[in-house]
């Protein structure tokens, strides 16, 4: 691999990032700039004024990835963007900008799965991850558990038939009137409550699939019949029921396929509650566990570079003419 000094550019949903990764896993750079003070007051992300905000802090945001690096353009090697899953206002942003580099820089430029590149977040802190893998990738628009033999290889082994586990944590939260995003706010909720609301566990013994709908309704009904219970004992109750559902399906899915580890991925893997319990339940099968820091599981620019750069290593570069796709799937 010749290929090696990438600069990354994400911009798929609220979050204008940039970094700098050499050889996929050494971060010089890792700039993240979050709309969320915009999207709070609306409850959610807001497409039309999230592509804004791209648009005003896209520059800025690579500039100083650039500096933080300590590199000039010349010495880049690639040029990449999540080109979709995602919002397609948002994802055009970043596609564009990072295509009008490539052009100008006369450098190659690739599309990156933005899937692909929270899977590749476990391979920046550990590129030795030994495969076969199962990763646990849950996000705000994802949820699915993906056996990984080979690089860049994947099969979807379930994944959610309604809502993501994030979406859950968010409508779940937006219900209890805790604000934008909800994942955060009950994760640190749910450390002063007790877990004594026994919420149901979607499908726990159904195959790989998840349904995260029902649990939200439930957790909906219990507080309009019991409005005296403490917020702390929801949030806790609920955040089990997501926990034992999610940790029960990676656990079971690493031992039948025979994993040599078990790994999680995207913004619910920063999710105190789930990363101590993956420990545990691999711990006890004897299974390596990888869990990536916070700031490389929620959206960053470092997981696209990381995937951009085996992409690359593998595919060579995209065309000019690649758009952004919003509907974007993990290749099988
Ligand atoms: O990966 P991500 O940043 O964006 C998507 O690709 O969707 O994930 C965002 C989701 C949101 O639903 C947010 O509430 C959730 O990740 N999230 C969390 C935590 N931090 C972020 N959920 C639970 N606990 C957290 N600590
Ligand atoms: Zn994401």
């Amino acid at each position: 691999m010749t290929q090696n000094l990438v600069l990354a550019i994400e911009t798929s949903c609220d979050e204008t990032a940039a970094a700098v990764v050499a050889d996929g896993k050494n971060v010089l750079s890792s700039v993240v700039s979050s709309q969320v003070d915009i999207h709070a007051r609306y409850g959610g992300v807001v497409p039309e004024v999230a592509s804004r905000a791209h648009v005003d802090l896209i520059a800025p945001v690579i500039a100083q990835a650039l500096v933080e690096a300590g590199i000039e353009h010349s010495d880049l090697d690639l040029i990449a963007a999540t080109r979709g899953p995602g919002l397609i206002g948002s994802l055009l942003v970043g596609v564009s900008a990072a295509k009008s580099l490539a052009l100008v820089w006369k450098k190659p430029f690739i599309g990156v799965n933005h899937l692909e590149a929270h899977l590749y977040s476990c391979f920046l802190e550990e590129p030795d991850l030994e495969l076969p893998l199962v990763v646990l990738l849950v996000s705000g628009g994802h949820t699915m558990l993906i056996a990984m033999d080979n690089h860049l290889s994947y099969k979807i082994l379930g994944q959610t038939l309604d809502d993501a586990a994030g979406e859950a944590y968010d409508k779940v939260a937006r219900y209890l009137g805790l604000g934008y995003p909800g994942g955060p706010i009950i994760d640190q909720l749910a450390v002063s409550g007790k877990p004594e609301i026994e919420f149901p566990r979607p499908m726990l013994h159904e195959g790989y699939n998840f349904s995260f709908s029902g649990l939200k309704t439930s957790v909906i009904n219990y507080v309009r019949k019991n409005p005296e219970t403490p917020i702390e004992d929801i949030a806790t109750s609920f955040q089990e029921a997501v926990v034992d559902v999610l940790v029960t399906k990676a656990k079971k899915a690493a031992i039948e396929i025979n994993a040599k580890g078990l790994c999680i991925g995207g913004g619910v893997a920063a999710n105190s509650r789930l990363r101590e319990a993956v420990l545990d339940a691999c711990l006890q099968e004897g299974l390596h566990s990888f869990v990536p820091s916070r700031s490389y599981c929620t959206d960053n620019a470092a997981m696209v570079a990381a995937a951009a750069w085996r992409r690359y290593s593998q595919d060579g570069p995209s065309s000019l003419y690649t758009g952004a796709d919003p509907n974007l799937r993990l290749p099988e």
